[in-house]
């Protein structure tokens, strides 16, 4: 092997020329280890942003990047080669919950669900978030008390440990600040090298679109969709991924410990939950189920995870999780107790009565920021008890006495600022408008 000469790696990919597994292997090491310069990698992403790249590259930069870091394997922790490992992964939304109860229900149905959740950043929540609502509840455990927890009970969701694809740290930081965020080779490496540290067996994807998703265009959702598939794929994890309506608040919350309630009423009285939030779970657990090779149909498989919801087994198993990693014991009937909720509850009127035509998704994700509930600063705490309850949705009449939502929150300050937020973002009018389905489509491998 010849010199490391990062400018003429950048050259092939400038000149359209197809980069070399070895090379986009040494690049990564030098992103890492720091040879390769600031002004190197922005070249080099701007050269992608402008030329792409194949399946074969983007796997490649996508390993590269995944084994920058801690790699997580099941084997040397006892688990059977064949073991059906599987996870989701959300390209984030506003009121995403999915994964409270989907983790539960996919570990009733027989599939082991290893979750590393992140924190919300902007306008989109995060899983961690939601369970730090949870008192006592550590996303730190170590790994083989992580590896023992999903072995028992059949999931466990924490947070990053280790140090994981240190690579996409640096390489995103650059992206930044550089204009090419935008690219969907570097998106699908960015998120699959942090998703397959995992050691995952097989995934499935939820890309959100619309006005509340990180991409709102439903083309280049698609695109990124069909991307994240033929990547995974060509890196050895079988991926499909579900294309999801974000054109409205996923379900009845927006927050952390309000989301929290809405997902254990879910686990606990299925009959009750939301219809799109419900929808969405099952059919995120049914491709789980199936791409882990626990079923051979989508429809048997959308069948046993309703029966895990009505049995009550999903809920038992996401009480024996909260509980196996230090939460409140007993959360199913202590949640309203245990759960912090913001004492001031001001239901916010529409300024005409109407139906719900359409919503600024991304706005009501920011107004629980504005609120504390959400971060702009990766760093900086929040406040969990903030958020959004009964939240309204395309289609529903809204009046004085059925309002747009409930804000609940510490101060009038904040109970102002919020209901004008809200007032702007739903679009309300005097005609009928169907919502789009939840499920627009699925991108298989
Ligand atoms: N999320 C990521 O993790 N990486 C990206 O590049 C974009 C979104």
């Amino acid at each position: 092997m010849g010199a490391f000469i990062p400018q003429e790696i950048i050259r092939q990919k400038r000149d359209g020329q197809t980069v070399s597994d070895a090379d986009i292997e040494r690049f990564v090491a030098g992103i890492t280890s720091g040879e390769v310069a600031d002004a190197q990698i922005s070249a080099f992403a701007m050269a992608v942003f402008f030329n792409g790249m194949s399946a074969e590259e983007g796997a490649a930069l996508t390993l590269a990047m995944r084994d920058s870091g801690d790699v997580m394997n099941w084997q040397s922790l006892g688990f059977d080669a064949g073991a059906p490992i599987v996870d989701k992964h959300s390209t984030g939304g506003v009121g995403d919950k999915v994964s409270l109860m989907l983790a539960p229900i996919v570990a009733a149905c027989g599939g082991l669900v290893p979750m590393i959740s992140g924190r919300g950043l902007g306008h989109t929540g995060g899983t961690l978030d939601k369970f730090e609502a949870i008192e006592g509840y550590d996303p730190y455990p170590s790994i083989d008390r992580f590896a023992e927890i999903v072995r028992t009970i059949g999931c466990s969701i924490i947070g990053q440990t280790g140090e994981l694809a240190p690579a996409d740290k640096r390489f995103y930081g650059v992206r930044d600040v550089t204009a090419t965020v935008e690219s969907i080779p570097l998106i699908t490496a960015s998120i699959l090298s942090k998703k397959l540290s995992a050691g995952l067996g097989s995934l499935v994807m939820d890309v959100k679109f619309g006005t509340g998703a990180f991409m709102p265009n439903y083309a280049a959702s698609k695109e990124l969709a069909e991307n994240i598939v033929r990547v995974a794929c060509a890196a050895g994890t079988p991926t499909r991924a579900l294309l999801t309506d974000m054109n409205q608040v996923l379900g009845r919350t927006a927050g952390n410990a309000v989301e929290v309630v809405e997902a254990i009423e879910f686990l606990v009285n299925p009959a009750t939950a939301d219809a799109r939030l419900m929808e969405v779970t099952l059919a995120l657990a049914a491709h789980m189920l199936v791409i882990a090779g626990i079923e051979y149909s989508v429809e048997i498989a959308t069948e046993k995870a309703r029966q895990s919801l009505a049995s009550g087994k999903a809920a038992e198993l996401f009480e024996q999780m909260v509980t196996a990693q230090g939460g409140t014991p007993n959360i199913l009937s202590n949640y309203q107790a245990t759960l912090k909720v913001a004492a001031k509850a001001y239901a916010i009127k529409p300024k005409q009565a109407g139906i719900v035509t359409g919503m600024d998704t991304r706005s009501i994700g920011m107004a629980v920021v504005a609120m504390k509930g959400g971060r702009i600063d990766p760093k900086a705490s929040i406040d969990h008890s903030v958020g959004f309850t009964d939240i309204c949705q395309i289609g529903d009449k809204v009046d004085a006495d059925a309002p747009l939502a409930i804000v609940r929150c510490h101060s009038d300050e904040q109970a102002r600022e919020a209901i004008k937020a809200v007032q702007s973002a739903v679009v309300v009018a005097d005609i009928k408008e169907a919502p789009l389905p939840v499920i627009s489509e699925v991108i298989e491998g």
